[in-house]
């Protein structure tokens, strides 16, 4: 059954941008907080982002802005906040005791239908809902910040999950206009934090043993890799960057395999290594709360403009 109406539970960062991405795709939200001043600031905040979005020209959807807010309602009450709804998504705060208690009182209240997602970054979905009754309607569905640019969602099922919930949970993002890719199996980090940590972990080894600066190090990144990235993956990179892939192995497995036994081990990400990351990007750009919005709003309307140019391009 197609989801119509959605419940969303936490009106923090990640709940606010569900709630704005469901309402683009004509869907009623329901959005449950504890505490009542959450939900109208969140509403308040929704309702700015909603209008400069419209100004500049990155409002999602079909509908107006006032329609996309009048799908969306709050409510402080659990139980009045999924009547009704065939898709829940939690968005509480990332701590497992938390949430499996939230899930617990989901369990006792919803029926068979009901699809209960987790947005949740690394708690694997056996901690969080081995035990529950409607364990076959559970998954996660882990969005990337910020979701409304960032149409990536991870669905990870747990062992127990019934296949029919990860296909509608996936119809349902593709629906919303959202890029779903769904794990076969969970596994810590999941996919996304995997290569990032791969990423990290290395350009940690790069600079601690002194091979490059911190801020070259982040060049290669945003003015190599990541331009292609944007667009292609790793594999599909491979393909390209010979006749096929098996040409691409042909070519470069031996190297590949002498590079990465070259690879050092897990770093510790303390100490000297991490004084000297941290002096270097802290010259650049100083930890204080308003230099570090002001780049983080740089970097959205980054990503808004990206994501425009990848519609242009239909990069997918
Ligand atoms: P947040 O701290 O901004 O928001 C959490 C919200 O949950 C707050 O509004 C809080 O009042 C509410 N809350 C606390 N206890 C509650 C309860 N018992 N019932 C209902 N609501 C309750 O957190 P954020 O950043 O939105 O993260 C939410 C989830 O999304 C976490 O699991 C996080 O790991 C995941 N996530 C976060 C990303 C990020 O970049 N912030 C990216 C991807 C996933």
């Amino acid at each position: 059954m197609e989801p119509s109406q959605v419940a969303i539970i936490g009106s923090g960062l990640i709940g606010r941008s569900w709630a704005m991405v469901f309402a683009a795709g004509g869907l009623k939200v329901k959005l449950y907080d504890i505490a009542q001043e959450q939900l109208t600031s969140a509403l308040e905040n929704i309702r700015k982002q909603m209008k400069e979005l419209k100004e500049s020209g990155f409002l999602k959807g079909a509908l107006s802005v006032e329609q996309q807010l009048a799908l969306i309602s709050v409510c402080t009450d659990l139980k009045a906040a999924v009547e009704g709804a065939t898709f829940i998504q939690e968005c509480t705060p990332e701590n497992l005791e938390l949430k499996k208690k939230i899930f617990g009182q989901l369990d006792l209240i919803v029926g068979d239908n009901v699809i209960l997602s987790s947005s949740t970054s690394c708690l694997l979905p056996s901690k969080l809902f081995t035990g529950l009754k409607h364990v076959k309607q559970c998954i996660v569905s882990h969005p990337v910040n910020p979701p409304y640019f960032v149409p990536l969602v991870e669905i990870v099922p747990h062992p127990e999950t019934d296949p029919s919930t990860t296909e509608r949970t996936y119809a349902l993002m593709k629906k919303i206009g959202q890029s779903p890719v769904k794990l076969n199996r969970e596994i810590e980090g999941f996919v996304l934090n995997r290569l990032q940590y791969a990423v990290i972990s290395e350009a940690w080894r790069l600079v601690g043993e002194g091979v490059i600066s911190p801020t070259d190090l982040d060049l290669v990144m945003s003015d190599g890799l990541g331009m292609r990235y944007a667009f292609i993956g790793p594999l599909e990179t491979m393909h390209l960057n010979a006749e096929g892939i098996s040409n691409y192995c042909e070519r470069y497995r031996e190297g590949m395999k002498l590079v990465l036994n070259t690879f050092g081990p897990v770093p510790e990400f303390s100490g000297e290594i991490e004084q000297k990351i941290n002096q270097a990007m802290s010259e650049k750009i100083p930890s204080v709360p308003k230099v570090l919005d002001a780049r983080r709003k740089w970097r959205d309307d980054c990503l808004t403009g990206l994501a425009k140019l990848k519609k242009e391009m239909k990069s997918d």
